[in-house]
């Protein structure tokens, strides 16, 4: 006899991945020590080609995944993720993310990443629809719906991605999919919630947890307002 799940049709248990984008990047074993009760680490990659930013690349990326005991989930704002995207798997990132809108081969890369080991994540911007990657979903084990036009922590959550997020979770529901659906970009206690009921599941927050004084307390807070709201 199974017992009946306590949240409506909850897949998974919600997961926070707090962005170190913000962080005190002088003291980032600090940093990252900070998180330890989150559930993942969530490492922006940007080049100044794909967004307006500039932040790091490998070899930091490599030493977070050296000081830190959680799965670290590289979200790559770059150009020619095809090309890059395997040496961060190679550095023993969980998770590659790479957008939809620079992959030429997203297929190829996703197989690539598989073979090494590690999850394959595919992002879409605010103005990537949904049915742009629907067909090679099924290659993948994380959909990132972009909540902020990428490139910069502390904006404001857009809040017109939720139907988004909703048509996301039918899409994977109605074909079976293993696929979690990841939010990023302004996500606070104030608006977690809202994302969750829309069907969302890995929250990546970076203002909302490193603004805190507590960020442990932070990310408790986070992941109980997304259970309570799971979809
Ligand atoms: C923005 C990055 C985010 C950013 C989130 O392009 O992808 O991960 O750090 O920061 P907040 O949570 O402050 O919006
Ligand atoms: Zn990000």
């Amino acid at each position: 006899m199974t017992t009946a799940p306590t949240a409506a049709c909850a897949r998974t248990a919600p997961a926070i991945h707090p962005s170190i984008l913000n962080c005190d990047i002088a003291h980032l074993a600090d940093e990252l020590a900070r998180i330890e009760g989150a559930d993942g680490v969530h490492v922006d990659v940007m080049d100044n080609h794909f967004v307006p930013n500039l932040s790091w690349g490998l070899p930091v990326v490599e030493a977070v995944v050296a000081h830190t005991p959680l799965p670290v989930d590289a979200h790559l704002m770059i150009e020619d993720p095809d090309r890059w995207g395997p040496a961060y798997a190679e550095a023993g990132c969980r998770i590659v993310t790479a957008h939809s809108e620079a992959l030429v081969a997203p297929v190829r890369l996703a197989r690539e990443l598989h073979r090494l080991g590690a999850g394959a994540g595919l992002a879409l911007r605010p103005s990537t629809p949904l049915e742009a990657v629907e067909d090679v979903l099924g290659e993948f084990d994380l959909l990132l719906i972009m909540t902020v036009e990428p490139g910069f922590g502390g904006q404001a959550f857009i809040e017109s991605m939720l139907p988004k997020i909703e048509r996301a979770r039918r899409l994977v529901g109605r074909r079976g999919l293993e696929l979690r659906i990841q939010v990023d970009g302004g996500v606070s206690a104030g608006t977690i919630e809202r994302a969750a009921q829309a069907g969302a599941e890995v929250f990546v927050a970076g203002s909302a947890v490193y603004g805190a004084q507590d960020a442990l307390a932070a990310i408790e807070e986070l992941r109980a307002l997304a259970r309570a709201h799971a979809h």
